[in-house]
């Protein structure tokens, strides 16, 4: 059998996917026993010059995508909606989802999570830290432990501009072009400069660790568009550095949330977490402090973290029992 492939976005992330598909053909083969071919890909301007084969098909009505009849859809676009109602659509007709997505997932990922029967899953590590593996270890790895605490940089583009603005001495707006030129920032880099992104990669997290998200607006929520080189100046005389931190705190059962900036000693364990880099530090009852750190955004990072979901998903369950 073949597993048939939709992508929904070719943006940084869709292409991204669809080189690894393209590109690890064999290997993918290899690992899941099926051939993988791509049907149908949805984007917004089908005019557009796209790099890539001529016998994909390429529609901007999602009906098509459907009509395709794909076992599972990589989502790679952007915003709440309409990604929400495709995913959910897409699982009531028991095709596997992949998604990037964290501003739909941190608001509708319960909701999904539940709606995925018996034989639909729904992968989103790429939602959290790019290719870096938070999901799978927090899910899979750290089951039995309760995290009492986690500290994390969550946002790429973030630590892009404040390793840029520290260490090179660039502006803000030059170190932001850097990170849009790169693909790490959003379409719209507001949600990355002002902290948006970072706290709903939190939530994501807040809901897999305790099943549950703070209130919204009870979370102290800041970005870093504010910080002037003045601040940074005065950080580097007394040793320290700025990073946009993320933590939640269990607090006699409540959870505490907060996204800001800080300036961190040298002694801090995300002092030296630099470049579009992430990292989270999870405490757990039985464990204690475990650090995980990797790439924060970027193609075929977040496009990695994608593909790797999407075999497991069929190593788990085979092409055969969806239909
Ligand atoms: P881009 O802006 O580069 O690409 C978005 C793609 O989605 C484009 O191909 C666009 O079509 C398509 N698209 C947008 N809206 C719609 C719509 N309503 N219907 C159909 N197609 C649509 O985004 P990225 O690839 O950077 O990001 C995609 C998603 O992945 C986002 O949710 C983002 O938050 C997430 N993400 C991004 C990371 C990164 O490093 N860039 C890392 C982790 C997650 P068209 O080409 O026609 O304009
Ligand atoms: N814009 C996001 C970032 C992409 O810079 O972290 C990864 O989610």
């Amino acid at each position: 059998m073949t597993i048939r492939v939709a992508l929904l976005g070719f943006g940084t992330v869709g292409q991204g996917v669809y080189e690894i598909l393209q590109n690890k053909q064999k290997q993918l083969t290899d690992l899941i026993g099926e051939d993988v071919e791509i049907c149908g890909l949805l984007v917004q301007n089908k005019l557009k010059e796209r790099a890539i084969s001529d016998y994909v098909f390429i529609t901007d009505n999602f009906e098509d995508i459907i009509n395709q009849n794909p076992d599972v859809i990589f989502e790679a676009i952007n915003g709440e909606e309409p990604s929400h109602s495709y995913l959910k659509e897409a699982l009531d007709k028991n095709i596997h989802v992949v998604t990037a997505n964290k501003v739909m997932f941190a608001t509708y990922g319960q909701e999904l999570l539940e709606k995925a029967g018996k034989y639909t899953s729904i992968g989103y590590e790429a939602t959290t830290a790019s290719g870096t593996p938070v999901i799978g270890t927090l899910m899979n790895l750290l089951q039995v432990n309760q995290i009492t605490k986690v500290e994390a940089i969550l946002n790429g583009t973030s630590n892009y501009i404040l390793t840029a603005m520290q260490e090179d001495g660039k502006p803000f707006s030059e170190a932001l072009q850097e990170a849009q030129d790169k693909g790490y920032a959003e379409a719209d880099p507001t949600n990355d400069i002002e902290g948006y992104d970072a706290f709903y990669k939190l939530m994501i997290v807040s809901q897999l660790l305790y099943n549950r998200q703070p209130l919204w607006s009870e979370v102290p929520l800041q970005g870093i568009s504010h910080i002037s080189e003045k601040d940074i100046t005065k950080a580097k005389q007394q040793g320290e550095k700025f990073r946009h931190v993320a933590t939640l705190e269990l607090v006699n059962d409540s959870i505490q949330a907060n996204v800001q900036p800080i300036s961190l000693p040298s002694s801090h364990g995300l002092y030296a977490i630099d470049g579009v880099d992430n990292a989270i530090d999870v405490t757990g009852d039985l464990v204690g402090s475990v650090t995980l750190r990797g790439p924060g955004a970027g193609k075929l990072s977040t496009a990695s973290a994608m593909v790797e979901d999407f075999v497991r998903i069929f190593q788990a369950s085979p092409v055969k029992q969806l239909s």
